[in-house]
């Protein structure tokens, strides 16, 4: 791939992700290293700029984070944000100190002076800071470009070296003219053209599969799931019926879910599928179990089983799709993508069963993934679908989990699903579903006490669902979902919303 790169350097800190996908936003390519990452490796990579990322550590701890200074005189411009201006700071003469002013949340900032990366921005402009130590005094070459109430040295620096800083999260939405700030490095400073396309990614893709596969068959798990969806579709357009996908039903599905799947790539887009109807197979191997761990470990453990028996009964199979996405490879390790082999067994699967694999997704985030699927003409719905945990229904359920439980669940998470669509928040709310707890609470319908289960609505809005927040859906809309519910779903007698945000709770209930 011979695209403009923007490295992106890992301090570690819990926005790094977002600042790699504002800049491919931006139409640059942006690749996430680990912050101690050779200097040969990045002389090899021919970056057109790099960017330090935040991170929690201070300049002054021992062993701090620290990358090979010899990128300053690369001649090629450097951002620094946060712990990233810091560094730069540090490292080339300046001084850090830890400041008595911890910053914390939005903020206002003032440009000082007609910086370059300040270009169309505000002169008074609101920020997002999260910071401890601040700059004292700047290196020599640099000068200051912004300050806030709290922190006089907020932004630096050095255009005949092309080095620049800032304290304040620019990838953030809470800095609201962030991705001016960014655009403005990336055209303004670094002057790149912007050549990032995803319509060119796809044929890539396709034909680098078709390089790959050759004649060979080649299967998917699909899941349902937009991730491994995109990725059985790219694949099918290059390589046609040599694909064959499983879906496994564990029976913890939501309600149609599974008949969609059917619809969609069985009948729509005529791929080889194979649907292995497994519900009553999960279920009584839950039966009597509580525990939210051992649940998730017996439900991994069966869909391995099943999709095994599945793939052994086609035959010689060389090539395993996998979903695998950028921020999965990012996870998985500070050390990145180079320990990440892509020829070795699948997790779980026997020994005597090893696939090359094929992960064409494996550069692109979760959004990206969303428009290539739209690029491949690919349902909305399929498209746009929330989030959905591997274990499904069997984490909602809390405790033990039995049929008549999913399937109260079922129809009371269809009722939010569809009551969120109708209101048309289903794009800006992350997740939203329903929870069945394992109590009972008494109630009145008709003429009659009842005792049955409350329903729990869980609805957050995320970037990344490392943190997320309540959603405050209309009091009117969570209105109509309680009434629906109570009326439409039989054992049910109580609706409750959940407004707690993560930290300290988590997305799901167990
Ligand atoms: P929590 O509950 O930890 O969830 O805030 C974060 C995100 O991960 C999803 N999730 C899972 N996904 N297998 C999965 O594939 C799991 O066991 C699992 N548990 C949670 C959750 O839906 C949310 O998007």
């Amino acid at each position: 791939m011979d695209k403009e790169v923007v490295l992106v350097l890992d301090f570690g800190g819990q926005y790094n992700q977002l600042i790699a996908r504002r800049v491919r936003e931006l139409a640059v390519y942006s690749e996430m290293v680990p912050y101690d990452i050779p200097f040969a490796e990045v002389q090899a990579k021919k970056p057109a700029a790099i960017i330090l990322t935040g991170g929690p550590a201070s300049v002054h701890i021992k062993d701090a984070p620290a990358c090979d200074p010899r990128i300053y005189s690369m001649g090629i411009p450097v951002l620094g944000i946060c712990y990233g201006m810091q560094l730069i700071a540090f490292q080339l003469g300046g001084e850090v100190k830890g400041s008595q002013l911890r910053e914390y949340g939005r903020t206002l900032l003032d440009a000082v002076g007609d910086d370059l990366i300040f270009k169309g921005v505000s002169k008074q402009t609101q920020v997002w800071m999260s910071h401890g130590d601040s700059i004292d005094s700047i290196p020599e070459g640099f000068s200051i470009t912004a300050s806030t109430e709290n922190c006089p040295i907020a932004a630096i620096s050095n255009p005949s070296s092309k080095l620049y800083g800032v304290q304040f999260h620019p990838e953030v939405r809470h800095t609201i003219e962030g991705q001016q700030v960014l655009k403005n490095f990336l055209f303004e400073v670094c002057k790149l053209k912007g050549d990032w396309d995803l319509s060119d990614y796809i044929e890539e893709m396709i034909q680098a599969i078709r390089d790959k596969v050759g004649d060979k068959k080649i299967l998917c798990g699909l899941s349902g799931g937009v991730d491994s969806a995109v990725a059985a579709t790219l694949v099918h357009r290059a390589v046609g019926d040599q694909l064959v996908c499983v879906y496994v039903d564990n029976g913890l599905m939501r309600k149609d879910e599974s008949e969609q799947v059917i619809r969609t790539f069985k009948d729509q887009m005529k791929m080889n599928l194979v649907f292995a109807d497994s519900g009553e197979r999960f279920l009584s191997k839950l039966k009597g179990v509580s525990d939210p761990e051992k649940k998730r470990k017996i439900i991994g453990e069966e869909f391995i089983r099943v999709f095994e028996e599945e793939a052994r009964k086609l035959g010689e199979i060389d090539y395993l799709v996998q979903g695998t996405i950028y921020p999965d490879i990012v996870e998985s390790g500070t050390k990145t993508a180079q320990t990440i082999k892509s020829h070795h067994n699948v997790g779980g699967l026997p020994e005597d069963m090893k696939f090359e694999l094929v992960e064409p997704l494996r550069l692109l985030f979760k959004d990206e993934v969303r428009i290539i699927g739209e690029k491949l003409g690919m349902a909305e719905e399929i498209v746009w679908r929330q989030p959905f945990p591997g274990p499904g229904l069997g984490v909602r359920v809390l405790e033990e989990v039995t049929p008549e439980k999913v399937q109260i669940l079922q129809e009371a998470d269809h009722i939010v699903r569809e009551e969120i669509k109708k209101a048309g928040l289903d794009r800006e709310i992350w997740q939203y579903f329903a929870v069945l707890p394992p109590v009972r609470s008494v109630g009145v319908m008709g003429d009659g006490r009842t005792y049955a289960y409350p329903i729990i609505i869980r609805a957050v809005t995320s970037d990344d669902a490392m943190t997320a927040e309540w959603a405050h859906i209309p009091y009117e809309v969570l209105d109509i979902m309680a009434r629906r519910i109570v009326n439409e779903v039989r054992g049910v007698n109580r609706v409750a919303y959940d407004i707690t945000s993560k930290p300290p709770g988590t997305i799901e209930w167990e």
